[in-house]
């Protein structure tokens, strides 16, 4: 699905240089390389704070504790995304509150945000999946004025905005995870929470240091998880090619869209007015989909489930009691693939891809659509 080594290769020397100053310096906790990234990524997405930490399931725990999250208090996500959210939202001993994603964009439904709401509502966590902005407008309209704070699940969207504002200074709060798969990735873990609000940026910088107000001074209970000096120096360098690569990631999406709109199967939301997505993953949907992942496979084309279980159904959760019912997600679950969409892919690479896609639907019916139209 991506070449993790060939990414590195062209700035492979950049890199070694730069940890061979670290090496030198000596500075690997915190300090200045640390800093710098800070610096540089709050610039980037245009938010006043960018905390650096160890991982994006770290920055939405840490996100989550700053906003006094805790026991008794409820957290409204949506039921069809990654586990990060339900085990961040756990460990701050808060239940987590589980609403179905919207047919279309398979974002957290707002409608069903305003149905889960109750007076423990301290917080809800929407996530930019698959790199499509979700729709915080809305949700800003239903957290305000009653003391909910509306924290950015944004690990797959670095870079990705709604009418020029960057995901990460939509919400209160944001997390971001520097997986080394992710648009922004490390060459190992990392996170970041960012916000506009001083006081919560300093209750994160100290929660990600065992909650140090000054040397030796723990003014609260915090952890240890902080981002490693290695990897903000490597995120430093890479952070340079982020719009780049974005770019590369919309012109496969929107060849694949040309190519597989005529199709009868369900294509991710493209660029509409004002909203940018960044394609994290291009994900489409098709009934019978395990059977197109086979014949891809045959063709010697990757492809993934993102995600094949719903959290809700995930067996942690179901032994915590959070099982439930959500068919718009668990009809996602059965449907989604996601399509190969690495920013170094050709477009004769993704030319074969969709050919793939295309190869199937005309043998297995799918195509119909496309003639019904061309008629
Ligand atoms: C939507 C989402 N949230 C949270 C995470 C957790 O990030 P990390 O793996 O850095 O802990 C990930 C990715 O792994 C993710 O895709």
């Amino acid at each position: 699905m991506l070449d993790l080594k060939g990414q590195h290769v062209p700035f492979r020397s950049e890199i070694l240089t730069a940890l061979d100053r670290l090496l030198r310096e000596g500075n690997f906790i915190l300090g200045a390389a640390v800093e710098r990234f800070e610096e540089e990524i709050a610039r980037y997405l245009g938010v006043k704070h960018a905390i650096g930490v160890s991982s994006g399931t770290d920055a939405i725990y840490l996100a989550l504790d700053a906003a006094g999250v805790g026991p008794g208090d409820e957290v409204i996500t949506p039921a069809f995304s990654f586990f990060a959210i339900v085990e961040a939202i756990e460990k701050t001993g808060a239940k987590t509150v589980f609403v179905d994603v919207d047919a279309a964009t398979l974002s957290i439904d707002p409608e069903k945000v305003r149905g889960a709401l109750s007076p423990a509502t301290k917080a809800i966590v929407p996530v930019h999946l698959y790199g499509y902005p979700a729709p915080m407008a809305e949700l800003a309209k239903i957290a305000d004025g009653r003391g909910i704070a509306v924290i950015e699940d944004a690990a797959q969207a670095i870079g990705a905005a709604v009418g020029g504002t960057r995901c990460g200074a939509l919400g209160d709060a944001a997390a971001f995870s520097f997986y080394p798969t992710k648009n922004l990735g490390a060459c190992g873990d990392g996170g970041l929470v960012t916000t506009g609000d001083d006081a919560f940026a300093g209750i994160v910088r100290s929660l990600r240091d065992h909650g140090q107000t000054g040397k030796y001074e723990h003014g609260r209970f915090g952890w240890n998880c902080r981002l490693d000096a290695f990897q903000a120096a490597i995120l430093s360098i890479k952070l340079k090619y982020l719009d780049r690569w974005n770019g590369a990631r919309r012109r496969i999406a929107s060849l694949y869209r040309e190519r597989l709109g005529p199709l009868d199967i369900g294509l991710p939301p493209g660029e509409e007015e004002g909203v940018t997505p960044v394609f994290h993953l291009f994900t489409i949907r098709v009934r019978r989909r395990d059977r197109l992942r086979e014949h891809l496979a045959a063709e010697g084309i990757a492809s993934a489930i993102h995600y094949p279980k719903c959290l809700h159904q995930q067996g942690a959760c179901v032994d915590a009691g959070l099982g439930g019912s959500y068919p718009v997600a668990e009809q996602a679950c059965a449907e989604v693939l996601s399509l190969p969409i690495d920013p170094a892919m050709g477009e004769d690479d993704a030319i074969r891809v969709a050919e793939g896609v295309e190869s199937w639907c005309e043998a297995n019916g799918y195509a119909e659509y496309r003639r019904r139209k061309s008629r």
